[in-house]
């Protein structure tokens, strides 16, 4: 297959790049590169033997998108581009609205006109909202809290309008849980940009010794330790998630929405607990208060994945941190070569 992706550079775009070019497939990634450095291909490249054709382009220019999309040949496209942090999408919801969901339309429509009509679309739990009302099935009432999680719930709602509209359009909405770790090579991986916002590569950087402390945002939730629970997910197997979704469109149209995530639940000290363990050395860390608007506990009924995909995850979270390490102590700048200054 021919594939296009966007955002194929970024963290989970580019360990998805991976898997498709190892199963045979065609790749070309569209990317502005807003998030993500263009070394993560590079990389991908050496290590598949294969050569990712990338464009570095932005969805929001309509032309690009169409230009991409009308040099044909491309059997389905896998949607990863879009802004994704939480905090900055209150403080720009215009952006982010703008970015995620009119590049998302300007997409749609590309593939509209050149008969591209196959799309797997990343989606997040994040949709689900702070329901607490664990394990989460794909029937769960839809409820973001946050701009960045309703461009998540409002594409989602186009894709349905689409495929409602017109049969012939083959849809998975992908939702995932908390993705973490790296290929097990250490040579890719997630590089954040400024203060990571998520629990693992903050972690992970305070362990590198970029940052002092792990702050522990609250103790006292109703849970066997007091912190937060989440399911975390190895990206690698997210990234099987995406070929499993792909196959299975190969034989059925309409909209289909599958949770990617392990179904089990990890609190905030189990993660420092074991990436410890894997750095081989204690990680600071200090209790702080509660972030606003974080759930309790919130993990995934992956159930309907298994059913229909025939996909589970593998990894558990020893290897999630163990490859985390891995990556983050052979590249503890990310894909950046610090300034010796
Ligand atoms: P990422 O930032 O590493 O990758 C996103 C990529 O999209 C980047 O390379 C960025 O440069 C590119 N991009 C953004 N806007 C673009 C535009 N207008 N045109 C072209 N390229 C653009 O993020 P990621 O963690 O790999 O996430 C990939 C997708 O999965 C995102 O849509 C994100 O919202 C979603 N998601 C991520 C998580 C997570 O925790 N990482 C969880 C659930 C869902
Ligand atoms: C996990 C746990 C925190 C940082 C976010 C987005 C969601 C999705 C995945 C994209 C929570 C605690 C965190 C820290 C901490 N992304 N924590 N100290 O909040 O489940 O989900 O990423 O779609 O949309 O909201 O993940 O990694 O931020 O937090 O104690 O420095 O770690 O309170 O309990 P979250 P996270």
């Amino acid at each position: 297959m021919k594939v296009l992706v966007t955002g194929g550079a970024g963290y989970i775009g580019s360990h998805t790049t991976l898997c498709l070019l190892q199963e045979g497939h065609e790749v070309v990634v569209l990317d502005n590169l807003v998030n993500s450095d263009p070394e993560s291909l590079e990389r991908v490249q050496r290590l598949t033997g294969r050569e990712v054709d990338v464009r570095v382009g932005d969805l929001l220019d309509e032309h690009t998108v169409d230009a991409v999309l009308g040099e044909g040949g491309f059997d389905s496209v896998i949607h990863f581009a879009g802004l994704k942090a939480v905090g900055e999408s209150v403080e720009m919801p215009l952006r982010y609205y703008r970015n995620n969901v009119v590049g998302t339309l300007n997409l749609l429509a590309g593939m509209e006109k050149h008969g591209v009509r196959t799309l797997v679309f990343s989606s997040s739990a994040t949709v689900y909202g702070a329901n607490d009302n664990v394990p989460l099935n794909e029937k769960c009432e839809l409820d973001a809290t946050n701009p960045y999680g309703r461009t998540k719930e409002q594409i989602e709602d186009i894709l349905s309008d689409l495929g409602a509209a017109d049969p012939r359009w083959r849809i998975a909405l992908l939702r995932y849980f908390n993705p973490v770790g790296a290929h097990e090579s250490g040579l890719i991986g997630e590089d954040p940009q400024g203060t990571p916002n998520n629990l693992l590569p903050f972690v992970a950087q305070v362990a590198v010794g970029r940052r002092p402390v792990v702050k522990v945002f609250g103790n006292d939730y109703p849970t066997p330790d007091g912190t937060g629970i989440r399911d975390y997910i190895h990206v690698m197997d997210l990234a099987a998630g995406h070929l499993a979704a792909l196959a299975y469109l190969g034989s059925a149209k309409g909209v289909f929405r599958w949770n990617l995530g392990t179904g089990r639940g990890s609190s905030v000290l189990e993660v420092i607990a074991a990436f410890s363990e894997a750095a081989g050395s204690a990680i600071p860390y200090e209790f702080a208060p509660r972030r606003p608007g974080d759930a309790a506990i919130s993990y995934a009924d992956p159930s309907s994945a298994l059913g229909d995909l025939g996909w589970s995850a593998e990894r558990n979270l020893a290897q999630m941190c163990a490859d985390h390490w891995r990556w983050q102590k052979a590249n503890p700048h990310g894909y950046k070569i610090p300034d010796p200054t």
